[in-house]
């Protein structure tokens, strides 16, 4: 098991370059798969994650070679359509791989996924739409058997909740399938319009991709491209309530602020100082966090993946902040282990109740999972005295040089 070590209390300062995201090019990895040939992907980062759907893919039938900040994908005419379980259950991601192998192959066997531990995630709404669309599916000792007998068939589907998971394998099914496909209510991540931008350039048509009704129009073949992958808005956040957290100032590069445009007020409003250019922007942090009330939502809300990083933040408020949880059902096991770090937070339903402290003091605290583990390192930042945080790993799956960068900041921290 790995820890990360961090004594808190210096102010971060300096500049931070932001990778590409982990949101995006596990979907861009996948989409490859839909037609043959050879792609290369720049700005990839280099995270756990990517080398896990790396192993997918490999076990579909293509090669994927990373050099640095490059992928290159080799996909075959042939490809053998089955998603290895162990790999699988590992990343949620994989499920994509669905929507992509029923479009080009027309079966796929897929286990169901696993992911992080915040509540059951369930699929219903993928597989709703992926049966609109003309497939079908059995669930036989814990594998997805799915199969499209007569194709996929473009159709119009509004989902119940914009679901980034099943905006992504609808678009990936609906790109090859025939005719037209609506997809209503679907989700408007900046890293789904990433994906329908390189699909675009491999031969797709696709319409209104970053709003809430995306129109697709079935193309009978794609061709391979090269893409540079966006970026990481998420680590560019994590990195900002790093900074804000100790009373620091740093620069971040590389991303534009307008994919944080909540987060970024939410911290102004709490007192950090935000200026912003096309793809950079700096934060300084306050003495003291003022009290905030935030409700996750699908963007250009407030995300979720930001919520353990901004209690961590508002733990040490001049009052009392609620975080009102609307994504997830269950991410609340970090709060435990913030408290032990002296803060004063508890789950109430899906909200949180952060009465702020004046200090917290560093102990050894669990990660619980990427989101936590940065949360916690946040509040080692700026706890007094040492913090460990156990299960470091976590990290590994979405922060490429996470304690370097950090140290490269000022911060007294190491793995
Ligand atoms: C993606 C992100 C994840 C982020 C999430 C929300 C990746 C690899 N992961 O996950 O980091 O936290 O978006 O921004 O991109 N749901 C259903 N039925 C479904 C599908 C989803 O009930 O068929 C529920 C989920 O359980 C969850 C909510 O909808 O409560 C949001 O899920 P979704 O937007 O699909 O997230 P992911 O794509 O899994």
């Amino acid at each position: 098991m790995d820890s990360i070590r961090v004594v808190g209390g210096i102010p971060l300062s300096g500049t931070v370059r932001v990778h590409g995201a982990k949101n995006a090019v596990l979907k861009h990895m996948v989409a490859m798969l839909l037609a043959p040939g050879r792609y290369r992907l720049e700005n990839v980062p280099g995270i756990l994650d990517v080398d896990i759907m790396g192993e997918v893919l490999d076990h579909v039938g293509a090669t994927c070679v990373r050099r640095g900040s490059v992928v290159e994908v080799d996909v075959p005419e042939k490809l053998n359509p089955e998603a290895p379980l162990e790999l699988v259950r590992k990343m949620r991601a994989s499920i994509l791989i669905l929507g992509a192998l029923l479009a080009r192959v027309g079966s796929a066997r897929v286990a169901l996924p696993g992911g992080d531990d915040f509540g059951s995630r369930p699929i219903g709404m993928h597989l709703e739409g992926l049966e609109q669309m003309g497939a079908e599916f059995e669930l036989s000792h814990g594998v997805l058997e799915a199969s499209a007998p007569d194709g996929l068939s473009g159709t119009e589907i509004f989902l119940e909740f914009p679901s980034v998971g099943a905006t992504e394998n609808l678009l990936l099914a609906a790109v090859l399938a025939k005719g037209r496909t609506i997809i209503g209510n679907a989700a408007r991540e900046p890293e789904l319009a990433d994906l329908a931008a390189l699909l675009n350039a491999m031969g797709a048509k696709i319409d209104g991709a970053g709003t809430s009704t995306i129109e697709v129009m079935g193309v009978s073949s794609l061709t391979p491209t090269d893409h540079t992958v966006i970026a990481d808005r998420l680590v560019a956040g994590t990195y900002a309530l790093a900074a804000a957290s100790t009373g620091g100032r740093i620069e971040v590069v590389g991303c534009d602020p307008a994919f944080l445009r909540m987060e970024l007020r939410k911290m102004e409003a709490a007192g950090c100082e935000i200026e912003r250019g096309d793809d950079w922007f700096s934060v300084a942090g306050p003495d003291r966090p003022r009290p905030q009330d935030i409700a996750t939502l699908p963007y250009p809300g407030f995300h979720t993946d930001m919520h353990p990083q901004m209690v961590a933040f508002l733990a040490l408020a001049d009052g009392t902040s609620l975080v009102t949880e609307n994504v997830y059902a269950a991410r609340f096991r970090y709060l435990g282990e913030l408290n032990r770090m002296g803060a004063d937070v508890h789950a109430d339903g899906q909200h949180v109740v952060i009465r702020g402290v004046d200090e917290l003091s560093g102990c050894e605290v669990d990660g619980c999972d990427i989101r936590a583990a940065a949360a916690m390192t946040i509040a080692g930042l700026s706890a007094d005295g040492e913090t460990i945080v156990r299960d470091a790993e976590h990290i590994d799956r979405g922060y490429d040089g996470f304690v370097e960068t950090l140290r490269s900041l000022g911060a007294d921290i190491d793995r």
